[in-house]
């Protein structure tokens, strides 16, 4: 059985940045921190170089050194 349409969230999973999430969301980390978000859509870091881990800071964008 699926859910409605309406009740299923969208993630977009972007090339070499965050996943997209639809909001409002609540999240929870490994340690049972609780972090949640109203807007509209929030960006998860996937690259956890984000100082505001587990959400992206755009520090994805950032070259490392090596990169070209
Ligand atoms: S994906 Fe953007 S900082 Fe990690």
């Amino acid at each position: 059985m699926t859910a409605p349409d309406r009740d299923r969230r969208r993630v977009l999973f972007t090339p070499d940045g965050p996943a997209l999430i639809q909001g409002p969301v609540e999240l929870v980390l490994p340690d049972g921190k609780t972090i949640c978000s109203d807007r509209f859509m929030v960006a998860i870091c996937l690259c956890k170089r984000s100082r505001n881990y587990p959400l992206c800071d755009t520090s994805h964008r950032k070259r490392r050194r090596g990169d070209s």
